[in-house]
């Protein structure tokens, strides 16, 4: 049942959004919770590989020491993703696209499922896990192209390939990072679903739209160290509360 603040909040968010002109919005693994897809931290655990933390395993410093154990997490990965789909959430960003003159969808999100729900031009600030790159030409291929050699070989070069995604330990890739500085800074409305707001620079987004004069929209089950910032807080599963602001 919603409660009485809640249906206040939806409507005060519906109106901010239909006044925009300019919308940002930052994503992070709570979006695609509800098509299966484990949360690194929501829920008080952390996500684990074989008993290395999720930060261990997916670190600069594993793809030297241990390249083929990195694929096998990233494969398990891929696994657990071959079968998950799109949720009502990424359904609704997939629609604001074409709502707005300006229309910026940014995630930390790696499974490629708002591009699967039909958003055009993600920011991947995080890479893609269904891209690897050659570690020597810096050459991408679509890893279902690169048959079941682990850890795959670069198509131009032979050389090892390693998952398209940024590792703790790594800098985002150059220019999706300042695109979405940009649009953010610009925005009259920035929505921040389904993350932590822990991990930086992704994190400092929202904070970026704020200065720029942005209302401030935190979609989440649990409060983050962003909510004192957010002039509303949605509290909820995003699946269930995005849908409500209408566009539908
Ligand atoms: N709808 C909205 N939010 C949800 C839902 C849901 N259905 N379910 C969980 N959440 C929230 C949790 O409350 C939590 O605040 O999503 C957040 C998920 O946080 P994290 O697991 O920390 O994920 P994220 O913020 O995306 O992590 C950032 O850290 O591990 C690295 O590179 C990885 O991109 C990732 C980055």
């Amino acid at each position: 049942m919603t409660s009485r603040l809640q249906v206040t909040e939806i409507e005060r968010v519906r109106e901010s959004l239909h006044a925009a002109h300019s919308v940002f919005v930052l994503t992070g693994a709570g979006v695609s919770a509800e098509s299966g897809v484990p949360t690194f931290r929501g829920g008080g655990n952390a996500a684990v590989w074989k008993g290395m933390p999720f930060y261990e395993i997916s670190s600069a410093g594993m793809v030297e020491r241990d390249l083929p154990e990195v694929w096998a997490w990233f494969d398990y990965r891929l696994g657990v993703l071959s079968d998950l789909k799109p949720n009502p959430a990424h359904k609704t960003l997939a629609r604001w696209q074409d709502k707005f003159s300006s229309f910026t969808l940014a995630t930390q999100n790696i499974d490629g499922l708002h591009q699967a729900a039909g958003s055009r031009d993600v920011y991947e600030l995080h890479g893609n896990v269904w891209t690897a790159r050659c570690i020597e030409c810096d050459a991408r291929s679509d890893v279902r192209r690169l048959g079941a050699a682990r850890p795959p070989v670069c198509l131009d070069c032979r050389n090892p390939m390693r998952p398209d995604v940024v590792l703790f330990g790594e800098m985002l890739p150059v220019g999706v990072f300042d695109r979405a500085v940009d649009a953010a800074r610009t925005a009259e409305v920035c929505f921040v679903v389904g993350t932590s707001a822990l991990v930086y620079p992704a994190a400092s987004l929202p904070e970026v739209a704020k200065r720029g004069g942005a209302f401030l929209v935190e979609v989440n089950p649990e409060k983050t160290p962003l909510t004192e910032y957010c002039d509303a807080s949605l509290r909820g599963p995003a699946g269930e509360l995005l849908p409500l602001l209408g566009f539908e």
